[in-house]
């Protein structure tokens, strides 16, 4: 009996490919970048199942040239990069990969905010540098993250981890939403303040938002000047949530004090990008789920949508099971 063809379209953790494996006729890109988007046609071309990375378009355009696909596993949270009306007009399942990288995505995000508070990556870099030379009374000197205030914006699974995390600082904690989450207030001990006073009243702002059309660009220069010029941007969710050049111009004058991104625009950052040099500013390499375990439960769920898909099943992380049985998932299948 013949098997479905899938493309994976970068190397993921055995813990899921192994899986694929076992039912699938799997083709896997093997390279570092992500296949050119001529190469993801190419491939995908003939396939049923298709696994993609943040890092892959996936649009109405690259559906109709693979008219077999069924079903697009995405082994990520964020599937901004999915046009999943377009899957959904066409009968093609979407799968996501959340919950298994919340707490890891917000222990990330804390040690960001730390990192950003207590200036560690200046320090390291100070003694890489061949600088220190004695224990300095005014050395490096950043500022307390316990009993300050954190600003979330953005109250979802990651954000709610972000605030257990904060309630271990004894810090107060405020959040913006599109809705009022008054059960999780009451649970987690936050605050809710809408946006520009969340801005005016924090010392960490963390952003914990899908990118939408809405959130593009939400921290832009008006909402900077808002930000006390003692408090600091922690970005580990989506990069053009941040409109860089008004983040650099206020990094550079001063209007903001610091800035910790896992997250940019564009990803990834040029070696000779302002934020890459800024003394004020990290930058990490997307890598907030990135711990072993985690990544290993990306992608056992990733596999485990597909393998749905094909099967004609619901998704166990499915975004549009009402795809299901409906465009080509309604045709015979192959094998
Ligand atoms: C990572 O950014 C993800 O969306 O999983």
């Amino acid at each position: 009996m013949s098997k479905p063809s899938v493309y994976v379209a970068r190397r993921i953790p055995d813990q899921g490919l192994e899986l694929i494996r076992d039912v699938c006729d799997v083709t896997v890109w093997q390279e570092e970048l992500p296949p050119p988007r001529e190469e993801l046609l190419r491939q995908a071309r003939d396939c049923d199942g298709l696994v993609s990375l943040l890092t892959d378009t996936i649009d109405g355009d690259l559906l109709d040239a693979c008219p077999r696909l069924r079903v697009v596993s995405n082994m990520a949270v964020g599937y901004d990069n999915i046009d999943v009306a377009a899957a959904t007009a066409r009968g093609v399942l979407v799968g996501n990969t959340p919950g298994v990288l919340t707490e890891t995505t917000a222990d990330f995000a804390f040690a960001l905010l730390m990192a950003a508070a207590r200036r560690v990556v200046e320090g390291v870099d100070y003694v890489r540098a061949g600088q220190w030379r004695t224990w300095g009374p005014l050395l490096l000197l950043g500022v307390d993250v316990h009993h300050a205030t954190l600003g979330l914006i953005g109250l979802g699974r990651i954000g709610q981890e972000m605030a257990r995390r904060a309630r271990g600082f004894d810090m107060r904690v405020l959040y913006c939403a599109p809705h009022r989450q008054e059960e999780v207030e009451r649970e987690l001990g936050v605050t809710y303040a809408p946006l520009d006073d969340l801005l005016a009243q924090t010392d960490f702002v963390s952003i914990h938002t899908p990118l939408t059309p809405e959130t593009r660009h939400l921290m832009n220069r008006a909402r900077f000047a808002l930000m006390k010029p003692s408090a600091a941007l922690i970005n580990t969710a989506r990069g053009p949530v941040v409109e860089t050049e008004a983040l650099v111009e206020a990094l550079r004058s001063g209007q903001i004090a610091y800035a910790a991104l896992d997250v940019t625009d564009p990803e990834p950052l040029p070696a000779d990008h302002p934020l890459v040099s800024l003394p004020n500013c990290i930058v990490t390499p997307h890598i907030a789920s990135a711990s072993r375990a985690t990544r290993g439960k990306m992608a056992e769920i990733a596999a485990r949508n597909l393998i749905a898909g094909l099967n004609g099943e619901p998704l166990p992380a499915g975004l549009n099971n009402e795809a299901l049985g409906a465009g080509r998932n309604a045709l015979p299948r192959a094998w």
